[in-house]
């Protein structure tokens, strides 16, 4: 008997594999960290043949921690970070370059160049993103550009690309032995290549970018088979039958199947999402309108997104780069030995300002300081960095949805971190809360999968398996709530038009 199912999680810092029980309970993970390559500033790397070799390592962590093998799993559910690009030969499963991560701002005169006089939403009517880094479409375009022979080899149709769910996939389905070369609906809307009413790829962006279509991987909804575990494996016949982009992982995992329901997740940055139903909803306030999954033959379902490139990374970034702490939890206790942030205000604009502003020009500043600021100051200001971008999202999800929201759903990493969720309850105004499985991105695609295989009847299985374990209600002043967030708006302002040609690398 099938009594589990499986979910890789391939994140931005690490990968994990989870396996969970039907209760939606977690039973056992395995977790390895993989290498953050900076070869410039501005760039970010990953190699994807280090990232496979780690999943492979903890589905075996994983299932030997459970004491169970393949047989015992119903099926393996797949999310990743989003965005990140990984270009390979299929005829020898070698990338032709590094993955080139979502944070990576290398493409921007590439960006630049194919809004021309059209500018940064040339193709947000039919993709729902803004001309940027961020997105795939353009990190492939650089691979083509200048790896050498990587143009004539796509040409040849040697060459495939996917995000990190695909190149997870083809491996796990046999690679250069017969590896099924998909991906869904969600990554898709990521690479700024599909067009988000025929959820197949545009031809014309395609061209535009010079991207041949024969690298880019067939598109199929989030939960269906899509093939089953390479022989000899250590998942040999398991059906892979669920893939969504991490952060709409864990709106499924969340249990956010209303039409006006939300949650934020914290992680390396932080990515609120509210479900819109099966109506795209165009943003006028600066958020993502993106596909937030499909189930099988279902319409698909939409969502608006706000995306903020720098929360848990500028934890990550105190810690390795200034020596602050060693562990990030860490950053809580010596928060707590101040009561304020002494007037200093940290504005993480290391790949620029994401959402709700948008500006590659921007870059990371910290203001206010004085004699009296010390690191205790620096951070707790690191940490409500996050609870003002947060605010700024939501603001404009409000603006956008027309609807206020009466509460968040919360979870990632960060959430671990009491004052900061205090302080995020505070700034947001509205009750914060976090479910008893915080590891909902995993959850999430854990459940595609599972459905898809009949291991779970549907979205009700879900709704019924979540559980609150924790909720932060707002307890502050009005008046020092604004005052700050008026602080946090000027400290933003000085971030801005900072990169020109002086700065450009
Ligand atoms: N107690 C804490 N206080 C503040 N930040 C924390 C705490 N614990 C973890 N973090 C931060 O949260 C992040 C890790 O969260 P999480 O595990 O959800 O991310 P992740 O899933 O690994 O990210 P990704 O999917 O992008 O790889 C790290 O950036 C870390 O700095
Ligand atoms: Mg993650």
């Amino acid at each position: 008997m099938a009594d589990y199912v499986l979910a890789i999680d391939q994140g931005t810092t690490s990968s994990r594999a989870i396996v969970f029980d039907h209760g939606g309970t977690i039973v056992a993970v395995g977790q390895l960290e993989h290498d953050q390559i900076f070869p410039k500033a501005g760039w970010v790397e990953h190699n994807p043949e280090q990232i496979w070799n780690n999943i492979r390592e903890v589905v075996g962590i994983a299932l030997t921690r459970a004491n169970i093998t393949k047989d015992d799993l119903a099926a393996v559910g797949i999310t990743n970070q989003r965005e990140t690009a990984v270009v390979w030969d299929k005829t020898t499963g070698k990338p032709v370059y590094n993955a080139i991560v979502w944070q990576d701002t290398r493409t921007q005169k590439i960006v630049d160049q194919l809004g021309g006089s059209e500018g940064a939403d040339k193709y947000k009517a039919k993709v729902g993103l803004p001309l940027a880094t961020y997105f795939s479409g353009p990190k492939v375009k650089w691979i083509l550009d200048n790896v050498e022979g990587a143009r004539d080899a796509a040409e040849k149709g040697d060459l495939l690309f996917g995000n990190t769910d695909t190149w997870t996939l083809w491996n796990l389905t046999g690679g250069v032995d017969g590896g099924v070369h998909v991906t869904d609906v969600t990554n898709a809307s990521r690479t700024m290549l599909m067009d988000l009413d025929t959820l197949q790829w545009d031809e014309s962006i395609a061209s535009d970018m010079g991207i041949p279509l024969s690298m880019l991987p067939e598109i199929r909804s989030s939960s269906e088979v899509y093939g089953n575990g390479r022989k000899h494996g250590m998942l040999d016949g398991v059906p892979i039958a669920g893939i969504l982009g991490d952060q709409q992982a864990a709106t499924f995992g969340q249990a956010c199947f209303e039409v006006g329901t939300a949650k934020n997740t914290y992680g390396t940055g932080n990515f609120m999402l509210l479900n819109t139903g099966t109506e795209k909803v165009p943003s006028k306030n600066g958020l993502l309108t993106t596909v937030c999954y499909k189930i099988g033959d279902q319409a698909p379902v939409y969502a608006l997104e706000g995306s903020i490139a720098v929360t848990g990374s500028l934890v990550q970034w105190l810690r390795d780069n200034l020596g602050m702490f060693t562990d990030a939890p860490d950053i809580e206790w010596l928060a707590h030995k101040v009561d304020d942030n002494g007037g200093a205000y940290f504005v993480p604009a290391f790949s620029g300002l994401f959402a709700p502003y948008w500006r590659p020009d921007a870059r990371g500043a910290l203001v206010g300081l004085t004699r009296y600021v010390n690191r205790n100051h620096i951070a707790r200001a690191a940490l409500e960095a996050t609870a003002f971008q947060t605010r700024e999202v939501l603001d404009a999800m409000n603006a956008d949805s027309g609807v206020d929201l009466t509460e968040l759903k919360v979870d990632g990493g960060m959430t671990a971190n009491d004052l900061l969720m205090q302080f995020q309850a505070d700034q947001l105004g509205v009750p914060v809360v976090r479910p008893k499985v915080a590891e909902t991105t995993a959850l999430g695609a854990a459940y595609a999968a599972g459905i898809a295989v009949g291991f779970w009847s549907g979205e009700q299985d879900v709704i019924d398996n979540w559980a609150e374990d924790k909720r932060w209600t707002p307890d502050v002043d009005q008046g020092e709530r604004e005052r700050l967030y008026r602080n946090w708006k000027k400290a933003v302002s000085k971030t801005l038009d900072w990169v020109d040609d002086d700065v450009e690398q």
